[in-house]
C-alpha cells in the first residue's frame, strides 16, 4: 500500500481585531490559500459576524476545503480610538483570553508555521517551546515600523520626550528620516511622556521583531526600498518578505476579479452612482478610516472647507465619526445647502470601487496603511490629515518623499482645508497626478508575474512549504 501522502503545511493567522488589520490579513489569508496551504484564521465573535453579514470574502474564503476561522470569544469589543484603549486591549484583554488558546492551537493542531499581527508581541511568548516559527506580518508602512523600531534610539539619543513644544524641529537621529523629518512626523504618541504606556508597548513590542523568525510587510521595494534596507541590516536574522500592496496582488494573480472587500461595515453602493455623474478627476473623495475620529469643532471646519474649495466631495462620516453630533447640534444650514450642491455623504463606502472610479481626482484621507496603499495603486493624488499612531510618518512621506499630496497635519481650519484642496486638484493638479501614475505604475508591476512582491510572495510560500510539523 502506498503511505499517506503529507498534510500540506497548516497556518495559523492571527490579526489584532480591528478593520485594518484583518481586512490586510484575510487578503494575505486568500494570497496563501491557492498555493495549496492549509490555514487557520482566528478572528473575534464581533468581525465573524460582521465578515458574514458584510462581505463575500467570508463564503470565498470558506470554499476551500483547507480553510477554517476559529472564532475567539470574550474579547473586548468596544471601540479602539484612542491610544489609551488600544493599549488596554493590546496589554491586557488580548493576551488574557487568547494565550491559552493560542498553545492549545499551536501543541494540538498540527500548525506548521504562525503569522502573528506583529503588533501582538505576546505570540512569541505563547509561542515558546512548541516549535512553531512565527513570521510578524506589520499592517503598517516599513517607514512608520521603522519610526517605531528607532524610538529606543531617539531616547538614548535625547530627542525623546520633547524638550520644549516646537512641532517643526528636525529629527535627525532616524537614519533615511535625516534629511525631512520634523518632531511632529513620529508616531503621535511619541508626544506623550515616556510612562505613557501605548508607547512604551508600541516601541517595545517593535524591537522583539528580531525575535522572530520573518517579517511580512504589506508593501513594494521601489516604494520603501531604501527604508527596507535600514530595517534589514538591524533585522540581520529575519526574512523580509515584501509582497504589497496586497489588493492588488489579489488581482494580478485573478484570485480577486474586482475588488476583495473585506468590510466589517455595511457598504452604501449608492455613492458609486453619484460618482458616475461627475467628470473625470473632479470629486474629492474623504474619508478617515475605521477608527479616526473627529470632534465636532473639526467636522465643522472640514465641511466648511470641503464646500467653500466648490470641488464636488463624496464624504465617509461613519455612525461613531463625530461623538457629539446630536439634534441640538445640527450641522449649520449653509453647509446642509452647500453639500445638497456639491457633496454626498455615506455611513461607509466601497473605497476599493471609489478609488478605481475615473471620477475621483483626489483623496483627503488620514493616511491609515491601507488607504494610503489603495489610493497610490489607483494613482489617486493625496490631501493628508493623519490622526494617530503610523499615519503621522506615513504622512510626511506622502509628501516629502512621495510626491503625492499634500500634509496638512496638526491643522483643521477651513481656510486651509480648501487652500490645500485647491492646491492638490487646481494649482499643482498635473504635477500631483504626474507622479501618482508614475508609482501607480511601480506598484501595479511590483505584483505582476516577476516584480519584487510577486518573487517575494513566491518564495514566501516556498519557505512555508519547506516547514514541518
Ligand atoms: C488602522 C490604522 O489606522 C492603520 O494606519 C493601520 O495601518 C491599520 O489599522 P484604519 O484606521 O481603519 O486602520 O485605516 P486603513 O488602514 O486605511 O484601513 C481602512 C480600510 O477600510 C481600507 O482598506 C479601506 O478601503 C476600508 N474602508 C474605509 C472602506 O472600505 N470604506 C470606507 O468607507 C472607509
Amino acid at each position: 500500500m502506498d503511505p499517506k501522502p503529507p498534510s500540506p503545511p497548516h497556518v495559523l493567522i492571527f490579526p489584532c481585531p480591528a478593520q485594518g488589520h484583518v481586512n490586510s490579513m484575510l487578503k494575505l489569508t486568500e494570497l496563501l490559500l491557492p498555493a495549496g496551504l492549509h490555514i487557520t484564521f482566528l478572528i473575534s465573535a464581533k468581525d465573524h459576524d460582521r465578515l458574514s453579514r458584510f462581505t463575500t470574502v467570508h463564503s470565498r474564503l470558506s470554499s476551500y476545503p483547507g480553510f477554517r476561522f476559529h472564532v475567539i470569544h470574550g474579547l473586548y469589543e468596544g471601540p479602539i480610538d484612542t491610544d489609551e484603549k488600544l493599549s488596554l486591549m493590546l496589554i491586557d484583554s488580548l493576551p488574557k483570553v487568547t494565550t491559552p488558546l493560542l498553545r492549545m492551537l499551536l501543541l494540538d493542531s498540527q500548525v506548521t508555521c504562525f503569522i502573528a499581527d506583529g503588533i501582538l508581541g505576546f505570540s512569541l511568548d505563547a509561542a515558546a517551546g512548541t516549535g512553531v516559527p512565527v513570521m510578524f506580518f506589520r499592517t503598517i508602512s516599513a517607514c512608520a515600523f521603522w519610526a517605531y523600531f528607532c524610538i529606543p534610539d531617539l531616547i538614548n539619543s535625547g530627542d525623546l520626550p520633547f524638550q520644549g513644544t516646537n512641532l517643526d524641529e528636525r529629527i535627525v537621529n532616524v537614519k533615511g528620516m535625516e534629511g525631512f523629518l520634523r518632531r511632529r512626523d513620529l508616531p503621535s504618541f511619541c508626544r506623550s511622556g515616556l510612562s505613557n504606556t501605548t508607547f512604551q508597548e508600541v516601541s517595545s513590542i517593535t524591537r522583539r521583531t528580531p525575535d522572530a523568525h520573518a517579517l511580512i510587510l504589506n508593501t513594494f521595494e521601489d516604494l520603501e526600498g531604501p527604508i527596507l534596507s535600514h530595517i534589514q541590516k538591524h533585522c540581520p536574522n529575519n526574512n523580509i518578505y515584501t509582497i504589497g500592496p496586497l489588493h492588488a496582488h489579489l488581482k494580478a494573480r485573478s484570485i480577486s476579479k474586482s475588488t476583495s472587500s473585506n468590510s466589517l461595515f455595511q457598504e452604501d453602493r449608492t455613492c458609486i452612482g453619484w460618482l458616475d455623474q461627475h467628470a473625470p478627476k473632479s470629486v474629492l473623495y474623504v474619508s478617515f478610516g475605521s477608527i479616526a475620529t473627529l470632534t465636532r469643532d473639526q467636522l465643522i471646519e472640514f465641511w466648511h472647507g470641503l464646500v467653500n474649495s466648490e470641488k464636488p466631495f463624496l464624504w465617509v462620516i461613519r455612525e461613531d465619526l463625530v461623538s457629539s453630533l446630536d439634534d441640538e447640534n445640527k450641522v449649520p444650514s449653509e453647509l446642509e445647502k452647500g453639500t445638497k450642491e456639491r457633496g454626498y455623504l455615506v455611513g461607509w463606502a466601497p473605497q476599493e470601487d471609489v478609488l478605481t472610479h475615473s471620477a475621483v481626482g483626489a483623496f483627503l484621507t488620514h493616511n491609515g496603511w491601507n488607504s494610503t496603499l489603495e489610493s497610490i495603486v489607483e494613482g489617486v493624488p493625496m490631501v493628508s490629515w493623519p490622526f494617530f499612531a503610523d499615519q503621522q510618518p506615513n504622512s510626511r512621506f506622502v509628501e516629502a518623499v512621495w510626491k503625492l499630496g499634500l500634509d496638512m497635519k496638526d491643522t483643521c481650519d477651513r481656510r486651509i482645508v480648501e487652500k490645500i484642496v485647491k492646491e492638490v486638484m487646481e494649482v499643482r493638479k498635473e504635477e500631483f497626478e504626474e507622479s501618482a501614475r508614475r508609482m501607480a505604475k511601480l506598484a501595479k508591476e511590483s505584483v505582476s508575474s516577476g516584480g519584487s512582491s510577486y518573487r517575494n510572495l513566491d518564495r514566501l510560500i516556498e519557505d512555508i512549504k519547506m516547514m514541518t510539523a
